[in-house]
């Protein structure tokens, strides 16, 4: 593959040619750019790990390079501005809640899949979620996703929100159905939200056509370093024409960032962005070839690719249908030198790179269709759960004073914590919600042992 797109990297531009002017460096951080700093271990990063320096620019009132660099990613990802995050999408996921708490709206409608540090967020910015739950795929023990027409119902009942926000893909790699609640949104004259931090490559598949922005989503939050060669950390916040500013979502990052980014971070999101537009497209479109055939090659085990839309270069396999657990297949897995992303009872989730090779997929194959298949079990049904009823929003129930218990004593407490076991997957109580006898007993099951509740 050739490297030529490293010349096309603003940002890298200005930090590689201030290393390699070897300045005598006094200035955080504090290795001073020793690559033989920590025995060695961490290579050549130091050299490029700068702060705010004249040349180098600074993220939140950026104007020099870390612009350029974030114009030249807008300009690939079809974004009015896009802005570099070395917080995870965690930052992104704040600065969009941020942006949209200015008005007197405080509530959110939100799809119940979101991440903890939306949930976190919410509280902070002290804003009040609207719980929209998923409807379960038939066929499959996957959590879901939410649907437009349950969004318009949420909409329509609360009579006013600040925003949308949901989580597309999830960690399993389902898609929602992100243009018809663009749809919904719009109608309201509301901006819908996009958790897609396990997206930011549907940027480089069938055109980009399947990435939230392209599907009419507001801001979306792309953590990327989950997806493309990014170092961890390093997240894009995408914003769509005619909603925000830069300006303001500088400022709304600004509030939770930390003052001393990570330039490395920043450094590979640039060089990142520039890979893509050059080899981003042919090389999803050969992982995609290779996630096929190896679903292909799995079909004879009965371990299909999971229904609905889906990213098509996540690998999910069910193998409770291979009578396994998610635990069992992972220690399997890792014995034949395969470390996956994730499992939970049933289910396995690998996460394949364009960077992984015919050999690694030989590999990876050989190692899956050796599963100790047991007897056959049909596809389990997502299991249904109870809604708790919010006493109080979540940023009063993070403020309250509260109490650990052991969870069969939390019952008729309200929570002052969020709990999202994998499965299911989405959270089973939220700051702020009561614990009911039946939902203690099925936080229980979940392997949930404690609880912090509100003294
Ligand atoms: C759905 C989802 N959203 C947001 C995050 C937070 O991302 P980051 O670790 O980049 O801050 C995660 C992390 O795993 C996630 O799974």
């Amino acid at each position: 593959m050739s490297s030529a797109f490293i010349s096309d990297a603003p940002l890298y531009a200005a930090v590689r040619a201030y290393a390699d002017a070897h300045p005598l460096r006094l200035h955080t951080p504090g290795h001073a750019g020793h690559t033989d700093a920590l025995g060695g271990v961490l290579g050549a990063l130091p050299a490029l790990d700068v702060t705010e320096l004249p040349g180098t620019d600074s993220l939140f009132e950026a104007d020099g390079p870390i612009r350029a660099a974030e114009e030249k990613a807008a300009g690939a990802f079809g974004a009015a501005h896009t802005l570099f995050s070395a917080g995870g999408a965690t930052l992104c996921i704040q600065a969009m809640l941020r942006l949209v708490s200015r008005g007197k709206e405080r509530r959110v409608v939100l799809a119940r899949g979101a991440h903890r540090s939306a949930i976190h967020a919410l509280a902070l910015l002290d804003l009040e979620p609207v719980w929209v739950w998923p409807e379960p795929l038939p066929g499959s023990a996957l959590p879901g996703v939410v649907s437009p027409r349950a969004v318009e119902r949420a909409l329509d009942i609360c009579g006013g929100a600040a925003a949308v926000y949901v989580t597309s893909p999830d960690y399993y790699g389902t898609l929602a159905d992100i243009a018809g609640l663009a749809a919904v949104c719009r109608e309201h004259g509301v901006p819908l939200l996009v958790d897609g931090a396990h997206g930011t490559h549907l940027h480089y598949l069938d055109g980009g056509a399947r990435h939230p922005l392209a599907q009419g989503a507001a801001l979306v939050c792309d953590s990327a370093h989950k997806t493309l060669p990014v170092l961890t950390g390093g997240a894009y916040l995408q914003i769509a024409g005619g909603w925000f500013s830069r300006g303001e979502a500088k400022d709304a990052m600004a509030l939770f960032g930390s003052s001393s980014p990570s330039y490395p971070i920043l450094l590979s999101l640039d060089l990142a962005r520039a890979w893509g537009e050059q080899h981003g497209a042919p090389a999803f479109a050969a992982l995609r070839v290779r996630v096929d055939a190896l679903y292909g090659r799995l079909a004879p085990l009965g371990l299909p690719p999971p229904p609905g839309p889906r990213d098509p270069v996540r690998i999910t396999l069910d193998v409770g249908r291979i009578g396994l657990s998610g635990a069992e297949a992972a220690m399997w897995l890792r014995a034949q030198g395969v470390s996956i992303e994730m499992h939970d009872d049933r289910h396995i989730v690998l996460l394949p790179s364009p960077l992984h090779g015919d050999a690694d997929f030989a590999a990876l194959g050989d190692a899956l269709v050796s599963f100790p298949v047991k007897d056959a079990v049909p596809a389990a049904a997502a299991p249904a759960l109870e809604h708790p009823s919010a006493v109080m929003t979540p940023g009063s129930a993070l403020r309250a004073p509260c109490e650990r218990l052991p969870v069969e004593q939390a019952a008729g407490r309200v929570a002052a914590e969020g709990c999202s076991p994998c499965p299911p997957g989405i959270p089973l109580v939220c700051p702020g919600e009561r614990v009911s006898a039946s939902l203690a007993k099925t936080l229980k099951t979940y392997g949930v042992n404690h609880l912090h509740v509100i003294k």
